[in-house]
């Protein structure tokens, strides 16, 4: 029988195990990469090594190992573990691109390697202009995005993306909003987080929950405004959002079983990351917590990206066929009468 383009196309979408797990392997040594990036922040180590991109003066990739100690050790490692995350996604990209049929996945593809390189050089710039906020603010927002693209990916790639059965129309409107929302207020926090550590702002108010003893601060400067919109305003407003799509998807009786699994990774994800974010405080900002609080927040964006994601899932994927584990973007390979109309999709 001649090969359709639907054929060609199924394909290429199929559940390709090795992306998979390069993907797999590309989410996780990035969370470890935030960790590690994180301890160099938290044990004022961005100046450790003063060049960029050689170390000392010499390739970055020969500097000696038995020289990496106290702050080298932060920095330097830093980079050599940015370099591999940054190789794995080049390969990634360049897999993506050619032995995948998805094109809103090729384009994630494509997305992560830009952001990979443009966060190579704005890492090199902190050190070049000695940690300017914007600078160090942007690194950090990036690295925020970057470890959310690369669970995104990771998501997509998996079989799980393509068993979810067939049911089309599990989304309301309120979630689709809330799920949103969510990732809005969330990046914002996460702003806002980024300026206060980086402007060394994150114990101008040395306290929680009281603040100098008061509900609100008796006075007010820069490092405080921006102190209590993260600490009070941000976090209310990241745990208010998230119980309320957490919530809405525990109690749909429609819902996908996955994403009822989603929602309660992100109900430990916030209740974690608040912890941490009070230990931050309490500790006087010791490296370990402090350092967790910024992964986990990462954690706590990827998830209600991908809760969001998931709310679109059909739409990305070209609608409704489910034949060849869900990863076909043509529109009719079921029969007429089972096909699931693609407008309005999402309503519930
Ligand atoms: C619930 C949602 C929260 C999210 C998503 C979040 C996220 C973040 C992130 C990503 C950073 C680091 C930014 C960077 O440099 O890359 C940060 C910093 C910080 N957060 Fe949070 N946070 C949350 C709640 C809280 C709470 C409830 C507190 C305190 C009670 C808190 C205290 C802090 C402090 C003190 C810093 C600055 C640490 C430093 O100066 O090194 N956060 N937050």
């Amino acid at each position: 029988m001649k090969p359709t383009s639907t054929n060609a196309n199924n394909r290429n979408n199929r559940y390709q195990p090795a992306l998979y797990g390069a993907c797999l392997a590309l989410m996780i040594s990035t969370f470890l990469l935030l960790f590690a990036g994180g301890m160099v922040t938290s044990t004022n180590s961005g100046l450790s090594v003063p060049d960029w991109p050689t170390t000392f003066g010499k390739n970055m990739f020969l500097f000696p190992p038995s020289m990496m100690k106290g702050g080298i050790f932060y920095e330097h490692g830093h980079r050599l573990f940015a370099s591999l995350v940054g190789l794995l996604t080049v390969i990634i990209a360049v897999a993506l691109f050619f032995f995948q049929g998805r094109r809103w996945l090729k384009m994630a593809g494509i997305s992560a390697l830009v952001l990979v390189i443009v966060q190579g050089v704005l890492g090199g710039m902190t050190v070049r202009y000695k940690l300017p906020i914007s600078v160090s603010t942007a690194h950090a927002c990036a690295a925020e995005i970057f470890f959310m693209l690369t669970v995104m990916l990771a998501f997509a790639t998996s079989r799980v993306w393509g068993q979810v059965p067939d049911q089309p129309l599990r989304w309301n409107l309120p979630e689709q909003f809330l799920a949103l929302g969510l990732c809005i207020v969330v990046f914002l926090q996460i702003l806002v987080g980024a300026v206060m550590r980086h402007s060394y702002a994150g114990l101008a108010i040395p306290t929680f929950p009281s603040a100098f003893g008061e509900l609100a601060p008796p006075f007010w400067n820069f490092g405080i405004v921006v102190n209590f919109s993260h600490t009070r305003v941000g976090a209310s407003l990241v745990v208010l959002l998230s119980a309320a799509l957490i919530v809405f998807l525990l109690r749909s009786k429609a819902q996908a079983r996955g994403v009822k699994a989603l929602a309660l990774y992100l109900a430990m994800a916030v209740a974690a990351q608040c912890v941490l974010g009070m230990f931050t405080v309490w500790s006087g900002k010791a490296p370990v917590p402090t350092t967790f609080h910024l992964s986990i927040g990462a954690l706590v964006f990827a998830l209600a990206f991908l809760i969001l994601l998931a709310s679109h899932r059909l739409r990305l994927d070209g609608g409704a066929n489910r034949s060849n584990l869900g990863y076909s973007n043509t529109k009719v390979t079921v029969a007429p009468d089972k096909a699931v109309p693609t407008s309005g999709a999402l309503r519930a």
